[in-house]
């Protein structure tokens, strides 16, 4: 028996998790495990009702769990960023969640916008660092000289900045990018072991070391390092040519690994490469910790409530948790399931042509289980 904690989340969240929930259910009937949801209000009613977004006591108790399955937030009544910000993020962050796992994959019967190019084409696995770079959030605004002072905490490590500007400028602004040591070997190390896994030969590494030497320069440093530790082969890509290159000929890549930013953006276009934003998953892993696995969309509140939003990313997120938890086989069912209802079309969601409901699609996958 599992317990896995659920955050629905708001618009569509209930939904497509409600669809994941009922999937990984059947899986657990069909491979002989039970799984019991630990459910969490987490979201926008919650907050309008309450007060609360994430209280620390809820933290301290999820602690103890290894997998989290997560819908999403964000809802138009709530100011922008205090949904998002206090909930997924202060989970990556307080979790020490450093990988975010992105599978770009196009799966059979989905249409690329890639002329000419199938799923033997596009099948990347992008391993995102999530904790450093310039999402660290440190910056500032100022219209004079001042003194800033940015404090940096993190579970392998602390760092405090003091920021004197002397400026003529009307108005200026700076955001710092973070890198350390630590940080960059733990992902990296990740991408190597990703790499073996998958029976990639090389591991791509993203950066833009000739224009940002100090971030990307220790990035760099630490994926020659860590390379040595295996015996598969590495590459350096620059970020913009990369978004040329997975466009021009994405069969190139197996294993990515990047850093924040770069991995933000090349897996959007990653999104649109593999179909369309209803069918990518992601995983915030922490290997020794509590992870959290969710859609990559947003609580899309211009379909809420309608039944026409595609669970597939996250029954594919599902799939993740069910790996993560060492339920591989179930998790390999539960993939093969849902290629196969995609693959055959008979019920498909408005997104991708079909006039079927969100209901409808997890019934369909279920029942191949
Ligand atoms: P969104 O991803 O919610 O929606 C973008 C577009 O894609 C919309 O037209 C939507 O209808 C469509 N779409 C998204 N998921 C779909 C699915 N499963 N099936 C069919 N169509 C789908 O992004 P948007 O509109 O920018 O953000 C809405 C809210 O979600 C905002 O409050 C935003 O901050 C939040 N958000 C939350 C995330 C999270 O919880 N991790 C991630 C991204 C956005
Ligand atoms: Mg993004």
């Amino acid at each position: 028996m599992y317990e896995i904690p659920v955050i629905e989340g708001d618009g569509i969240g209930p939904e497509v998790v409600g669809a994941g929930k009922q999937v990984l259910e059947a899986a657990g009937e069909a491979h002989g495990f039970d799984v019991q949801w630990q459910e969490y209000p987490f979201g926008a009613d919650h907050y309008l009702d309450t007060g609360e977004v994430l209280p620390d006591d809820t933290l301290s108790e999820l602690e103890s769990y290894d997998a989290i399955y997560f819908g999403s937030v964000g809802d138009p009544r709530v100011e922008p960023g205090v949904l998002e910000r206090g909930i997924v993020l202060r989970l990556r962050f307080e979790f020490d969640q450093y990988v975010n796992y992105r599978p770009v994959q196009l799966l059979d019967g989905i249409e690329t916008p890639l002329r000419n190019r199938g799923p033997e084409d596009i099948d990347i696995a992008v391993i995102r660092e999530n904790t450093e770079d310039f999402y660290v959030g440190l910056g500032g605004r100022v219209s004079e000289a001042s003194h800033q002072r940015h404090d940096l905490e993190r579970e392998l490590y602390d760092a405090s900045f003091d920021v004197d500007i002397d400026t003529d400028a009307e108005d200026l602004a700076y955001q710092l990018g973070v890198a350390s040591k630590p940080g960059c070997q733990r992902v990296v190390r990740y991408a190597f072991e990703t790499a073996r896994e998958r029976g990639d030969d090389r591991v791509t590494a993203v950066d833009k070391a000739n224009v940002m030497p100090d971030v990307y320069g220790l990035w760099r440093e630490t994926v020659e390092s860590v390379s040595e530790e295996y015996e598969t082969d590495h590459e350096f890509v620059y970020a913009d040519a990369a978004a040329m290159d997975l466009v021009r000929d994405p069969g190139r890549y197996g294993t990515v690994v990047t850093p924040n930013l770069f991995g933000d953006i090349l897996t959007d276009l990653g999104a649109m490469l593999q179909g369309g934003i209803g069918l990518c998953p992601g995983a915030n892993i922490n290997p020794d910790g509590t992870s959290l696995f969710e859609p990559m969309h947003g609580s899309a509140p211009d379909i809420a409530g309608e039944g026409a939003a595609n669970p597939t990313a996250t029954i594919w997120a599902g799939a993740l948790l069910l790996d993560h938890i060492g339920e591989s086989a179930a998790s390999k069912s539960v993939l093969g399931a849902l290629g196969d209802a995609l693959a055959e079309g008979a019920v498909l969601t408005p997104d991708l042509g079909g006039d079927a409901s969100t209901a409808e699609f997890a019934d369909a996958v279920s029942s191949k289980l």
